[in-house]
């Protein structure tokens, strides 16, 4: 068998700070399991700093003879009136890999439930399937001069028809709901989405499918999340919706995403961004980078054991109490790591011992 090939973007800001605590933890639980090579490239500001490029031709080409890729974060103050800004680099290697289904988890887990700022009276546990390489992020006409600005909203069938079928088949795993989230009130493109995602939830009978609005969701989001299971929408929606459900959990900090097209490499990265505010302190929370792991070695690798390891260690280690200020603890980037770590080498060391 081939070494799995693993193309790696720290990026910017805290995005080294986290990529180097997801890569140790990525040698732990690799140890003896898994083999890999990895193959850092500059991207984001780096890329801009390193290259001219926030996406250059060498990273792009690393990631598409990769068997998934790993992104940390990228942007911030340093960039912004860069004639390129590091955040093009993101959405062309979306579009580029054909990226076009981004899978956001929200999930409150036992351990994560006290740091909740909300109150939970049944397990919340939904994933946003947020369409990643169209909509309003890439419609043109796309301008801007001194007196007007535009941008374009707009969707094919065929871009709502793949996005949806992700949707349906993740619920068939899971709980059986898919709501589409749209604004069918006022947008045409929203009315598209309804019509094609009602004649693709017929192919999925056992499912059940209903739609909700954007801002009726953004409220139930915190008063009843229990209710979702898969929410599907587009893509600026989705990234707003999805910011507001990490909170949810505890902290922006702590969830991974996974990006797909229909072949090729998936990406797995953090949903937050560099935070500038916090980077250079060792403060930065590497849970979301390490999730992104956990998620990479499920999914991309068909190593569920491995990502189970990582998980249940994850667990474990908030369950003591050890976490960063954005949990309201005291703890660094690196002790958070380390007692991850820690924990996994314990679990393997049990295995070793129940073997005898
Ligand atoms: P952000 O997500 O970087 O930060 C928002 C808030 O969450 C900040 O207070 C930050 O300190 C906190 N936070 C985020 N991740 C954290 C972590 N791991 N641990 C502890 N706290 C964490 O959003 P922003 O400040 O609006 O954007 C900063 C830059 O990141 C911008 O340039 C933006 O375009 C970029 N961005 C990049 C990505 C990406 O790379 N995928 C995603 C979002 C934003
Ligand atoms: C995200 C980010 C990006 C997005 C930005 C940085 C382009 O916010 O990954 O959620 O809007 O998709
Ligand atoms: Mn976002």
């Amino acid at each position: 068998h081939s070494i799995a090939k693993i193309t790696v973007l720290p990026g910017d800001y805290i995005g080294p700070e986290i990529m180097s605590a997801g890569l140790s933890v990525l040698k732990a639980v690799s140890e003896g399991e898994f083999d890999y090579q990895i193959d850092e490239q500059p991207f984001g500001g780096a890329g801009i700093d390193q290259k001219g490029d926030p996406l250059p031709q060498q990273t792009l080409e690393s990631a598409k003879a990769s068997d998934a890729v790993l992104l940390a974060a990228i942007g911030g103050p340093k960039w912004d009136n860069a004639p390129k800004r590091p955040e093009r680099g993101l959405l062309a290697i979306r579009q580029d890999l054909n990226l076009f289904a981004n899978i956001r988890p929200t999930a409150i887990s036992q351990a994560m439930q006290k740091y909740s700022p909300i109150k939970q009276v049944a397990p919340v546990d939904f994933v946003i399937v947020r369409e990643l390489t169209s909509g309003i992020y890439f419609g043109k006409p796309r301008e801007i001069d001194d007196h007007h600005a535009i941008d374009t909203m707009c969707y094919t069938d065929e871009e709502i028809r793949r996005v949806a079928k992700v949707a349906f088949e993740m619920a068939e795993k899971r709980r059986q709901h898919v709501t589409l989230v749209d604004k069918a009130n006022v947008l045409a493109t929203s009315n598209l989405w309804r019509r094609i995602v009602e004649d693709v939830s017929a192919d999925y009978p056992t499912i059940t499918y209903d739609t909700k609005y954007v801002d009726a969701t953004a409220m139930k989001i915190i008063s009843a999340p229990e209710q979702f299971d898969v929410i599907l929408t587009e893509n600026m929606f989705g990234d707003i919706l999805s910011d507001e459900s990490a909170e949810i959990t505890g902290s922006l900090g702590t969830i991974p995403s996974m990006s797909r097209g229909t072949t090729g490499p998936a990406l797995y990265e953090p949903i937050h961004g560099s935070a500038p505010d916090i980077a250079g302190q060792g403060i930065a929370n590497p849970l979301s980078m390490i999730n992104s792991v956990a998620l990479m070695m499920r999914h991309s690798f068909n190593r569920p054991d491995l990502a189970d390891d990582i998980a249940d260690s994850v667990d474990a280690v908030i369950e003591s109490g050890i976490v960063t200020p954005d949990l309201g603890g005291g703890s660094t980037t690196d002790q958070v790591t380390s007692a991850i770590i820690n924990k996994i080498r314990e679990r393997r060391n049990a295995y070793v011992e129940n073997d005898v």
